[in-house]
C-alpha cells in the first residue's frame, strides 16, 4: 500500500497524510529509504554547511511558542556589534563554509542601512552567499539588502493553517506572511520557508498543507523543525514533538518537494543525540552549524536545552565532517545554491 504512494510522481494531500500516519515499522523504513533515494537523485551525497550568526535576540514579536518573544522579560537580551559580526563571519569563512546565515529576532533597532552595511562588508571581504533570517521587514528594506548582496531569505510560514496562524502570532495573518515570501522571490531572493512540527492544536492535515504550501511557493529551501517547549512561554508545558514523527515529516517533504534544500535542524539535534544524522538519512542535505560566539550563544534560547548552547566551539566542523563521512556522505564545497537554477 505505502509502495503505491511512494512510487507516485506527484502526491496529493490525502497521500501525504497517509505517509505521515504510517505506523508500521517496515513501512516507516520504506518511507525513509525512499526519501533517501530521492535526496540522492536530486542533491547527491553532498551535505551543505551553513554557518549561522545569531546577532540579536531582541524581538518585537510575541509568538506563543518562542523563547525570544517580547513578553519574555526573564531573557537577557543582546546585540552583537558590527565588529563582532565580522569576526564571526571570518571564522565561518576560514572553516571553508561558504554560506553565512544572519539571524535575529525582529529587531528594528538594526535599521535597513545597518543591515545593508553588514551585508556589503561581509560580501566585500569573503566569497560567500548570505542568507537573511530577520523576520518580516519593509519591502524597501528587502530590496536594499538584495542590492547590497544578500542572496537568500529564510522566513518560515510556521503554520499553513490560516485559522491557527493568528493564534500563535498575535492576530497576524498567514496571507501577509505568504505575500512577503512571494515578494522576496519576485525580487530575486532564493527563499526558504517551512513549519514547526507538533505545535499545540496542529493536525496531521495541517502538516501535509505545510509541505504543499512549500511546493506552491516553489521554495529553494524548506525547514521542518520539531516543536520543543520553551520555558517562559505560554506553551512551556506542551509536549515536544516526537523524533520519529519529525523524521516522517522530513521524509515526506523530500519525496514531495524533490529538488529543495532540507536541513537537519538544530532542533532535531536537540531532540535526539543523533537527530542530525537520522535527519540526513531521512531526506535532509543541509546542516546549519551555530557560530554565535559566547557569551551570546546561550541567550538565543528559542527553546529549552538547545543543542550546543554553551560549548565552544559549538559545532566543531571537524566533528561534523566526521559524522557526515560516517554516513557515506561528504561535506559540500561551494556555496550550495538553489537546486532549481
Ligand atoms: N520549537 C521549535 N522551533 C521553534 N522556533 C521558534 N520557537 C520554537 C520552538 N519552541 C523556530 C521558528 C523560527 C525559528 C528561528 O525557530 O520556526 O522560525
Ligand atoms: Fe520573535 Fe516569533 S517571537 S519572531
Amino acid at each position: 500500500m505505502i509502495n503505491d504512494i511512494l512510487n507516485k510522481e506527484e502526491l496529493n494531500k490525502e497521500e501525504i497524510v497517509s505517509l505521515l500516519r504510517t505506523e508500521d515499522c517496515q513501512d516507516v523504513q520504506l518511507l525513509f529509504q525512499k526519501a533517501d533515494e530521492v535526496r540522492k537523485v536530486y542533491c547527491g551525497d553532498e551535505v551543505h554547511l551553513r554557518g549561522i550568526i545569531e546577532f540579536s535576540n531582541y524581538c518585537e514579536q510575541d509568538c506563543l511558542y518562542c523563547g525570544l518573544r517580547k513578553s519574555n522579560s526573564v531573557l537577557e537580551r543582546y546585540r552583537m556589534s558590527s565588529a563582532e559580526i565580522m569576526q564571526t563571519a571570518k571564522a565561518i569563512y576560514n572553516m571553508g563554509i561558504q554560506t553565512i546565515v544572519l539571524q535575529s529576532g525582529e529587531d528594528f533597532s538594526f535599521g535597513g542601512n545597518d543591515i545593508a552595511n553588514i551585508i556589503s562588508s561581509i560580501k566585500k571581504k569573503f566569497d560567500v552567499a548570505i542568507t537573511l533570517s530577520l523576520g518580516e521587514r519593509d519591502y524597501e528594506e528587502y530590496k536594499l539588502w538584495k542590492t547590497s548582496g544578500a542572496d537568500r531569505y529564510l522566513l518560515k510560514h510556521e503554520t499553513s493553517n490560516p485559522g491557527l496562524y493568528p493564534v500563535y502570532h498575535s492576530n497576524q495573518k498567514l496571507k501577509d506572511r505568504v505575500d512577503h515570501l512571494y515578494f522576496l522571490k519576485s525580487i530575486g531572493y532564493q527563499i526558504g520557508s517551512g513549519n514547526i512540527i507538533s505545535l499545540p492544536r496542529q493536525t496531521i492535515e495541517d502538516i501535509a498543507d505545510d509541505i504543499l504550501l512549500c511546493r506552491e511557493l516553489d521554495v529553494d529551501m524548506a525547514s521542518f523543525s520539531p516543536f520543543i517547549s520553551s520555558p517562559y512561554t505560554p506553551y512551556r508545558k506542551r509536549k515536544n514533538a516526537d523524533l520519529t514523527f519529525t523524521l516522517k515529516v522530513m521524509a515526506a517533504a523530500r519525496i514531495v518537494l524533490k529538488n529543495v534544500h532540507i536541513p537537519a535542524t538544530t532542533a532535531i539535534a536537540t531532540l535526539d543525540e543523533f537527530g542530525r544524522e537520522k535527519g540526513l538519512q531521512a531526506g535532509a542535505n543541509v546542516i546549519m552549524p551555530n557560530f554565535t560566539p559566547n557569551p551570546y550563544r546561550e541567550k538565543f534560547s528559542i527553546y529549552a536545552n538547545k543543542k550546543c548552547a554553551k560549548d565552544n566551539p559549538l559545532d566543531c566542523p571537524s566533528c561534523l565532517e566526521n559524522s557526515i563521512s560516517l554516513l557515506g556522505r561528504k561535506v559540500a564545497t561551494g556555496k550550495g545554491q538553489s537546486l532549481k537554477v
